[in-house]
């Protein structure tokens, strides 16, 4: 059953992972680690708005120049040879062997107060599974709120729909196509709509109950990459900053352990994203890649390479 939160859990990562596969969700408290990435994110957000406060800086400017000033942000913090190793120190703080971790570069979010944007660079997310665009059950999320957060402006997860199908139109996700005519700059030109084919459910979710969990700025929370979450309406004024990256443990992928699938149809696999925590720039294995690909390569590209990475 999928029914606890584990607090400050100092169970081992095999056994948090074992825990997480289950639907589990873990919090953490912000520790030193965490807490210099945050640090890091704040002044590469601070300089982007400066000379104003970020979470209020909507409120002072045009939408146009507000998705500008994201569109430089967010791929200069996904880059930034710093992130990756903060990363690296957090994930061995935590317990992980880094051998054995591989990790996605991670990724800077914002949910707008009051539907300023919510679309393009700063989409609010409808529920979803990340499994629906091509994550590997095995895959654990890792997010950590950049200023504290609050209900209003958190994100939400909906427990009660894991390992239960939801109906979804995943089938048409293919993540090569994705990397090829998805993402890049132009994203931060979508104000008012967004025109990627973003997976999602196609019957109706009971939305409550839900459960957000408060963690302080630098906490982290856990949760599978198969469980269903979503953005919750910003109705709190301030614009919520997090980062979030996925990670993978190579003998789970060898063996083809984690979540339970049941609805997920997208094709191809992200499964040459993630980057050895060691060294940053070993793959995995395409033997053990093969194990999720599928014959649709040729769709697009393995890997996304632009660079400039939503
Ligand atoms: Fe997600």
């Amino acid at each position: 059953m999928n029914n606890t939160v584990y607090y400050d859990s100092p169970l081992s990562d095999d056994k948090r992972r074992q825990e997480i596969f289950e639907g589990q969700l873990f919090a953490f408290s912000p520790r030193p680690s965490t807490l210099a990435f945050i640090q890091h994110a704040r002044k590469l957000i601070e300089d982007a708005f400066a000379p104003l406060d970020p979470e209020t800086a909507q409120y002072h400017m045009p939408v146009e120049q507000y998705a500008e000033v994201l569109g430089r942000l967010k791929p200069s913090f996904i880059h930034h040879p710093d992130s990756k190793q903060h990363i690296q120190t957090i994930l061995t703080d935590m317990g992980a062997d880094l051998s054995k971790t591989y990790f996605d570069v991670p990724k800077m979010r914002s949910s707008t107060s009051d539907n300023f944007l919510t679309t393009g660079i700063a989409y609010a997310w409808h529920p979803h599974r990340d499994t629906w665009y091509s994550a590997p059950p095995c895959q654990i999320n890792w997010w950590i709120p950049i200023y504290d957060i609050q209900s209003d402006n958190a994100m939400a997860f909906h427990p009660k729909y894991w390992n239960r199908a939801v109906k979804n139109d995943s089938s048409g996700h293919n993540y090569y196509e994705w990397n090829k005519q998805h993402r890049g700059a132009h994203v931060s030109q979508m104000l008012k709509s967004d025109t990627r084919p973003l997976s999602r459910p196609t019957e109706a979710i009971e939305m409550d109950p839900q459960i957000r969990l408060l963690v302080p700025a630098g906490g982290i929370i856990l949760f599978s990459g198969s469980q269903l979450h979503s953005s919750v309406p910003n109705t709190s004024g301030k614009t919520r900053f997090s980062i979030d990256f996925r990670v993978v443990n190579i003998d789970d992928a060898a063996e083809r352990r984690g979540a339970p699938r049941v609805d997920e149809e997208a094709t191809g696999t992200t499964m040459r994203d993630y980057l050895r925590g060691t060294d940053f720039t070993t793959r995995i294995p395409e033997e053990i890649v093969m194990l999720y690909d599928d014959n649709t390569v040729a769709k697009g590209d393995k890997i996304y390479q632009a660079g400039q990475g939503a």
